[in-house]
């Protein structure tokens, strides 16, 4: 119940939730599910916990701690492979209808291959799913949450065709597994990332000498998506009739002057459209194909910079969501510039795009610098996905606020959460049937890069206690008190 987690006097959070609210209608539709998520690498730990396979994080953490900021790794992090009936109760206490979480690919299949299910692995996640199923909790699986079996990292990992079907090998065995009591299925979480900042020089450099990984790995793991969807559509869809879809980032982009509206739709391609145009309208998005491919030849490259699908391919993955996911956070602004100066926070492919990042000073600040929470975007946003790839469904997969402070008052986050969730409201309003919203996150956690040094939780935890406590914030107060009252009115 809510008085459970009621910590402190009340007026906190009242006094967010009687602060101005434009909306009109406040109370959100029966079907709306609010929700929240984590992952497997940043809550589990137990990295090594019966014969769960070396994961890429485990391994590039082990070798190189200097990625993270604060040298720690996810080898405890919050313990949730001991501690998940304490997660499940959590999710009971604020009231949610669903909790996003991922299924680390080497804890149940330790080699990466089905030919090996690991026991422990399979009963963990049955055993979560079963205790959500209980309290009344729909489960949202994500498959792929960034921690690849290190033995296929070893055989190339996202840059070698193959992994599509190594993919639907394990999505086969997960499905086999769970599609009786997992309605809501989300194959990769942003993608971009994995690719991007996982096979270029950008980061994390795996085997990549010519820049050119992330595009390859965006379209094997189109592939690997489009199996995963085509194995559920033909032997399971009948008889769960579960959804599947794949959450993309969705960083809002604005641009700094007319001029460079242009630009900005180019970086709209670059960031949603190489991962939703092939599965919503098929094919590479034309504008950004042509422009990285001309002005790739310019920056030395000799073949197209996004490799080409075959007919046979645009069909096959074409139509392989049945709801759009989005994960929002910031948003930027965008500047043209010319070849070679692409700026202070160059991405991949800004050289070819000719565009730079930069923040407006309206946006409100958080300590990350180019972290900008914008939440009227949120709204923009959802209209922008609407009208682009005519979805019949939306659901914010993630949203939420990092803070240096480990503070239970976390008053910055329960405006955001309340901010957020006014935009999707108007948007609901407006027509776009926004399914839900899901808070990142259910509790401190391991922020990769960041470590344990920033927080994102409801939930605070202590991770200098081997019982890894979980204490509610003022944000879980609030946020419960929404899902109770399913409004934003007190
Ligand atoms: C997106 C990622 O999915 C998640 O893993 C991360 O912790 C949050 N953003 C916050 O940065």
């Amino acid at each position: 119940p809510a008085s459970n987690i009621m910590i402190g006097n009340n007026t906190s959070y009242l006094r967010v939730l009687v602060s101005t609210v434009s909306c009109q209608n406040l109370t959100f539709p029966d079907w709306f599910m609010f929700g929240a998520a984590t992952s497997s690498y940043q809550i589990e730990g137990g990295w090594n916990a019966s014969d769960k396979g070396e994961s890429t994080w485990d391994r590039a953490l082990h070798t190189h701690p200097e990625i993270v900021g604060d040298g720690s790794n996810g080898d405890v992090a919050c313990d949730s492979y001991h501690l998940w009936r304490r997660d499940v109760e959590m999710c009971a206490e604020l009231g949610l209808d669903m909790y996003r979480f991922s299924i680390s690919w080497p804890r149940l299949l330790p080699t990466g291959f089905s030919n090996k299910i690991s026991e422990d692995g399979k009963n963990y996640y049955s055993n979560l799913i079963d205790g959500l199923l209980e309290k009344g909790i729909e489960p949202v699986v994500t498959m792929y949450h960034w921690d690849l079996p290190q033995y296929l990292q070893d055989l190339g990992g996202w840059a070698n065709p193959l992994i599509s079907d190594w993919f639907a090998d394990y999505a086969s065995v997960v499905y086999y597994l769970y599609a009786d009591r997992v309605k809501y299925w989300i194959t990769f979480n942003e993608p971009i990332v994995t690719c991007d900042s996982g096979y270029t020089k950008q980061s994390t450099p795996y085997l990549d000498d010519l820049n050119t990984g992330g595009f390859l790995c965006n379209k094997n793991l189109l592939m690997a998506h489009a199996k995963a969807y085509r194995i559920y559509e033909e032997e399971y869809k009948l008889k769960y009739n579960g959804k599947i879809s794949l959450a993309n980032i969705f960083v809002w982009f604005e641009p700094e002057t007319p001029d460079d509206a242009n630009v900005t739709e180019l970086m709209f391609q670059l960031y949603e459209g190489r991962f939703a145009h092939p599965i919503y309208l098929g094919g590479w998005p034309p504008e950004l194909e042509k422009v990285l491919a001309e002005n790739g030849k310019r920056e030395g490259y000799k073949y197209p910079r996004l490799p080409p699908f075959t007919p046979e391919e645009v069909e096959f993955v074409r139509g392989t969501a049945d709801y759009y996911a989005l994960n929002h956070y910031i948003t930027r602004q965008i500047r043209q510039v010319g070849p070679g100066e692409a700026g202070s926070w160059p991405f991949y492919g800004s050289n070819e795009i000719g565009a730079t990042m930069l923040n407006d000073p309206s946006w409100t600040p958080t300590f990350i610098d180019w972290f900008t929470l914008n939440p009227k975007a949120l709204r923009t946003q959802l209209h922008w996905i609407n009208d682009t790839y005519g979805v019949n469904e939306v659901m914010v997969t993630e949203n939420g606020l990092p803070l240096l402070s480990r503070d239970l008052y976390d008053v910055e986050r329960m405006e955001c959460i309340r901010d957020h969730l006014e935009q999707i409201l108007l948007a609901i309003n407006d027509g776009i049937h926004v399914i839900g919203y899901t808070a990142w996150s259910l509790l401190d956690n391991f922020e990769w890069a960041a470590g344990y040094a920033s927080t994102f939780g409801l939930y605070a935890v202590n991770f200098t206690d081997p019982q890894r406590t979980r204490t509610p914030r003022e944000s879980a107060r609030y946020y419960s008190s929404v899902t109770r009252t399913r409004s934003l009115l007190p």
